[in-house]
C-alpha cells in the first residue's frame, strides 16, 4: 500500500535521502525540470547516484516508443533491482513512469511527487499506470502501487490556469461522491490544502478496498463515461471534461437536484466553468455513441456501466444497454444541447 505525505520540498528531499537505495531513477516532466531546477539539483546532491530521464510534458509521452526509450535509457545507465524510481510531474508523468517502474527489470520500487492539482488529488494515487494505444487511451498498462506519494501543494503556483481548472473538475467529482467532502466544501473555514488532502485520502481508501477496480472503486468514474467522449471531441482538459460529463449524465436522466448540488458547491468554492463546449452547435449523438461504445466499461453483451448519483455523497453503479442509451440520447438531445 502507498503512503501519502503532505510535506514541503525540503522535507521531500530528506525523505528521498532516507530511501534505502544507492541509485535513483528520476522521470521528470520537462516543464517541471525548467521551473524547479533547485529542487531537482537538491535531489541530485544526496550522495546517491541519480539518473534523470527528461520526459515530454504532454500526453504524447504516453507511447510505446517513449516507454522503450526510457527503459533502454535506464538499463544503459546501469539500473539494478534495488534502484528506486521517482516520478516528478503531473498525471502524464506518473502514468508513464509507473509503467516503467512496473516492468523495468521485472519491477523496481517507485514514488511520486505530483506537481499538478489533478495528480495530487487523483492521478498519482492508486497505482494505475499506462501508455496509450493507437486504438485508445490508457490501454497498455498495469496496476503497480508507488511506495510514497509526497505532496507539496505549492507546485500548483506555476501551473497554467487550464490545468488548475482540470484539477477543480476532479475535486468537484469527489465532492459529489463523498458526503464528508461535500460538507467540507460548503464549510467556509475549509482550506484548499485540506480539500486536496481529503480527496487524496478518499481515493486511497477506495483503492485499498478495491485495488483492481472490480467494485466500489468504480464510483471514481462519475462524469468519466461521457467525459472521456467530450475530451476527445473538444480541446479541453481532462478535469473540465469530467465536469461537463457530470452535467451530461444528470441531464440525460433529467436529474435537476444533482445539477443544483453541483451549482451549490461550485459557487461555494467560487469556481466557474462557463458554458458547455457544444453550446450553440449542439451535441453530436453519433460521435458520443461511437466513443462511448469503445469505453473499457462496455461488457461483451453491449451493456455499459455508468456511475450515477442519488444525491450528494450517494453514487451508485448502474447499467444501460447501448441501444437504450442511443434512444435516450436522441430523446434528451434538445435538453443536453441547452445545458
Ligand atoms: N492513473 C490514474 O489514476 C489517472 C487518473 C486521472 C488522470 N490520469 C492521467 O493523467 C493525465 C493528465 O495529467 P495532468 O492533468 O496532471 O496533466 P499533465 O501531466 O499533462 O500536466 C499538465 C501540463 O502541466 C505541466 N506541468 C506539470 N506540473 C507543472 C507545474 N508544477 N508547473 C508548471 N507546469 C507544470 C506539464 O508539463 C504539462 O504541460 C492523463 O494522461 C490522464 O490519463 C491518470
Amino acid at each position: 500500500m502507498s503512503s501519502i505525505y503532505y510535506i514541503s520540498k525540503s522535507d521531500i528531499v530528506e525523505r528521498v535521502k532516507g530511501l534505502k537505495t544507492d541509485k535513483l531513477l528520476l522521470v521528470v516532466d520537462e516543464n517541471v525540470l525548467k521551473s524547479y531546477e533547485d529542487f531537482i539539483s537538491n535531489l541530485k546532491d544526496l550522495g546517491k547516484e541519480v539518473i534523470v530521464y527528461k520526459a515530454k510534458g504532454t500526453e504524447g509521452l504516453k507511447t510505446l516508443a517513449y516507454l522503450e526509450e526510457c527503459l533502454e535509457f535506464f538499463i544503459e545507465k546501469g539500473a539494478h533491482r534495488n534502484c528506486h524510481l521517482i516520478a516528478i510531474g503531473g498525471g502524464v508523468t506518473s502514468d508513464f513512469a509507473g509503467l516503467v517502474a512496473s516492468i523495468l527489470l521485472r519491477g523496481v520500487s517507485w514514488s511520486v511527487i505530483p506537481t499538478t492539482l489533478l495528480a495530487m488529488v487523483d492521478a498519482a494515487i492508486g497505482g494505475k499506470t499506462a501508455v496509450n494505444s493507437r486504438f485508445g487511451k490508457n490501454l497498455i498498462g498495469s496496476f503497480y502501487q508507488p511506495d510514497n506519494i509526497w505532496i507539496d501543494s505549492s507546485f500548483i503556483e506555476t501551473l497554467p490556469p487550464e490545468h488548475i481548472q482540470s484539477g477543480r473538475g476532479e475535486i468537484l467529482k469527489y465532492i459529489l461522491i463523498s458526503s464528508g467532502i461535500y460538507r467540507q466544501a460548503k464549510d467556509a473555514r475549509t482550506t484548499f490544502n485540506a480539500l486536496i488532502s481529503s480527496c487524496a485520502q478518499f481515493k486511497k481508501l477506495l483503492v485499498e478496498k478495491d485495488f483492481k477496480e472490480i467494485g466500489e472503486r468504480k464510483i471514481l468514474n462519475l462524469g468519466h463515461t461521457f467525459g472521456h467522449a467530450i475530451e476527445k471531441m473538444y480541446p479541453i482538459s481532462h478535469g473540465a471534461a469530467v465536469y461537463y460529463g457530470m452535467r451530461f449524465i444528470f441531464e440525460l436522466f433529467d436529474e435537476k437536484k444533482n445539477h443544483e448540488v453541483l451549482d451549490e458547491v461550485t459557487s461555494a468554492l467560487g469556481w466557474e466553468f462557463g458554458s458547455v463546449p457544444w453550446k450553440g452547435e449542439g451535441i453530436d449523438v453519433e460521435k458520443v455513441m461511437s466513443y462511448v461504445s469503445k469505453d473499457k466499461k462496455v461488457a461483451a453483451s453491449g451493456v455499459l456501466e455508468i456511475i450515477r448519483l442519488k444525491g450528494a455523497g450517494t453514487p451508485y453503479i448502474d447499467k444501460i444497454e447501448l441501444a437504450k442509451l442511443n434512444e435516450l440520447l436522441i430523446k434528451r438531445k434538445a435538453n443536453i444541447d441547452a445545458l
